[in-house]
Order: structure tokens, then C-alpha cells, then sequence
């Protein structure tokens, strides 16, 4: 059987670290492109990572190089090139420079690999996933953005640390935009079953919510960049979706034109993963309120997108 190829552009924090997470899995080879300045770093951690494969017992080709050659018939393409925040910075304030770098690293993808699948990371995500399809043209279903596994990994990690149970046990849903005003939705998260409204106490729950919410924030603060595990593993889930042809559904940023009413833009739904990319935008149905949460976080994606087009030109 062939193996797939999964190629990632910028082989920084979260780049190197969906490397990781690929390799782990035996996703396929992997090729991690970064700039020519970064040319040897990335060849660096190309070899250190294959060097992995004897102990963690994975067989993969790993190559790290400036050259978008080796990317040639990727089955994905993840895009974590670009800047990301620094304390005290928005995810939006990055709009600017990530918009010229995610463009012209598409445009390179779509000349090499023209039938590849992408899945967009940089910041401000909603708008880098319009930024990555204006670039290329690809098929809408062929562009997605990776947010909804990480805001969705860190409300259930929190729900988890509140009730001592298995994170496993959580199953919740989350939907909008990748900012601090994305939708958790206590009414489709439970606990093996049990609506979660029944163990945890609502103002408890609101400060779950609002940690998820400002969860990217909170790891920043600590840090002093953003954060790079988690996300890695939700880019990966998709990937790996993709690659195994699972059709999961998974929350991801999805093109939306009928669907919620959102009238052509990306924002996060969920949505069933496969071979074909996003193969289905699952539509659930949503309270005065929680409909209410979605338009308004939908409106301010719409904002980011016209500053977007503004320095697409
Ligand atoms: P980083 O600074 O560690 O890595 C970024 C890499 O991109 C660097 O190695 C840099 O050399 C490379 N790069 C810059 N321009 C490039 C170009 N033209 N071609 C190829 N590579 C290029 O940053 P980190 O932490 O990996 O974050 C990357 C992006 O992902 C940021 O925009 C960040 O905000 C975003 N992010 C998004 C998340 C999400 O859930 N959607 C979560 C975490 C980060
Ligand atoms: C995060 O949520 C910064 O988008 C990044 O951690």
C-alpha cells in the first residue's frame, strides 16, 4: 500500500510538534518546509525526529528542507507558517504579516500539489483558512481550519479536571469562530451520556466556559508564545481523519454558505472528515441563545475577513 504524505509548512512550535504527532501515529512521510534561512534547522529536525522511529517503532521518510519539491502529491497539507502572539497581543493582531506569509506558502502548495487537501493553523485562524483558499482556489471542501479540536480538547480537559472522571468520558461540542467569543455548548456536552448540566453546578460551568474561551490567552500569559501540544494533536486528529478516511466529525473550521445561514464564509462546525476533506457540515439545531453566541461570533469573522482581503489585494 502506498503511503500517504503529509506535508507541513513552517516547522516551528506547532509545525515540528504535528511532526511529532504524525510520526507517532505512522500517518505516512512527512515533509516539513520552512524558510531558507531555516533551511538546516528544519533538515535538523527532520533527521532527529526520523531518528525516533527505531524507539517509538514507526517507518517513515521525515524530511525537512526550504523546497516545496518534496511536497509534490501530498495527501495533506497543514499550514502553521507565520507569526504567532506574544503577551498582550489578539490572535487578530497577527492579521497583517500571516496574510502575506500564508498566501504565497499556498500559492507554492497549489503549483506542487494542486489536489492536495489543506488544513490551515496560523492566526487569525478564520481568516488564514479564507486567505489559504483565495490562494489557491482550491475546492471549498478541500480547505479547512484546525481550531474547533483545540478549543473543543481544552473545554473537555477542563470538565474532566472538574468532575476527577476520564477525559475520555467527555463529549461536548463547541462552534464559531477561533476567538474569544467561539461557542461552547453546554446543552451537546455530556459525561458518558449524562448531560453535563447534571453533574456540574451552572456557575461552575460558565467558568468552565470562559476558561476554554480564553484558554489560547492563558497558555500565552505562561509562556510567553503560544501554545503548541494541543494544538498539534487537534491539526493531527484532522489529519489523521483525513489520511484514514474515518469520517469523524470533528468541529473544524468549515466553508458554510446555506448552512447556519453564514452566506460563504469559514467558521467552525461540525463536520464530517474523510478522504475527501470535509465531506459533510452537520447542522444542529441551536437555541434563540445559542444562535444568538454563533451570529455574533460569525460577525466578527466576517470583520476579520474583509482586513483580510484588504492585504490580499
Ligand atoms: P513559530 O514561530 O514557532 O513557528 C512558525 C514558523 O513559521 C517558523 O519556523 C517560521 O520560520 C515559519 N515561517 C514563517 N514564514 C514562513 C514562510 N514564508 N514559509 C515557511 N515557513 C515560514 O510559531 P508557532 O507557535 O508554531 O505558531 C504558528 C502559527 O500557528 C501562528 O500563527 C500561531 O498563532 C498559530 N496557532 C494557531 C493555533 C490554532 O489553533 N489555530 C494554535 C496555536 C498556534
Ligand atoms: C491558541 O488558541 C494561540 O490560537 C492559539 O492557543
Amino acid at each position: 500500500m502506498k503511503r500517504a504524505k503529509i506535508t507541513i509548512i513552517g516547522a516551528g512550535n506547532v509545525g515540528a510538534t504535528c511532526a511529532v504527532w504524525a510520526a507517532q501515529k505512522e500517518l505516512g512521510d512527512i515533509v516539513l518546509i520552512d524558510i531558507p534561512q531555516c533551511a538546516d534547522k528544519t533538515a535538523g529536525k527532520a533527521l532527529d525526529l526520523a531518528q525516533c522511529g527505531p524507539v517509538l517503532r514507526f517507518d517513515a521518510n521525515i524530511t525537512g528542507t526550504s523546497d516545496y519539491a518534496p511536497a509534490e502529491g501530498s495527501d495533506v497539507v497543514i499550514v502553521t507558517a507565520g507569526i504567532p502572539r506574544k503577551p498582550g497581543m489578539s490572535r487578530d493582531d497577527l492579521i497583517q504579516t500571516n496574510v502575506k506569509i500564508v498566501g504565497s506558502v499556498c500559492k507554492e502548495i497549489a503549483k506542487v500539489a494542486p489536489e492536495t487537501i489543506l488544513i490551515v493553523v496560523s492566526n487569525p485562524l478564520d481568516a488564514m483558512v479564507y486567505t489559504a483558499w483565495k490562494s489557491t482556489d482550491f475546492p471549498t471542501h478541500r480547505v479547512i481550519g484546525q481550531a474547533g479540536c483545540l478549543d473543543i480538547a481544552r473545554y473537555r480537559t477542563f470538565i474532566a479536571m472538574e468532575l476527577g472522571c476520564s477525559v475520555e468520558d467527555i463529549s461536548a461540542l463547541l462552534m464559531g469562530g477561533h476567538g474569544d467569543d467561539m461557542v461552547p455548548l453546554p446543552r451537546y456536552t455530556s459525561v458518558s451520556g449524562i448531560p453535563v448540566s447534571q453533574l456540574i453546578p451552572e456557575d461552575r460551568l460558565t467558568a468552565i466556559i470562559n476558561r476554554a474561551k480564553m484558554g489560547g490567552g492563558e497558555i500565552v500569559k505562561l509562556m510567553g508564545t503560544s501554545a503548541y501540544y494541543a494544538p498539534a494533536a487537534g491539526s493531527i486528529q484532522m489529519a489523521e481523519a483525513i489520511v484514514k478516511d474515518k469520517k469523524r466529525i470533528l468541529p473544524c473550521a468549515a466553508f458554510c454558505d446555506s448552512e447556519y445561514g453564514v452566506g460563504g464564509y469559514f467558521i467552525g462546525v461540525p463536520a464530517v472528515l474523510g478522504s475527501g476533506g470535509v465531506e459533510k457540515v452537520i447542522e444542529v439545531e441551536l437555541s434563540d441563545g445559542e444562535r444568538k453566541l454563533l451570529d455574533a461570533s460569525v460577525a466578527h469573522v466576517k470583520e476579520l475577513v474583509t482586513i483580510a482581503d484588504g492585504f490580499l489585494g
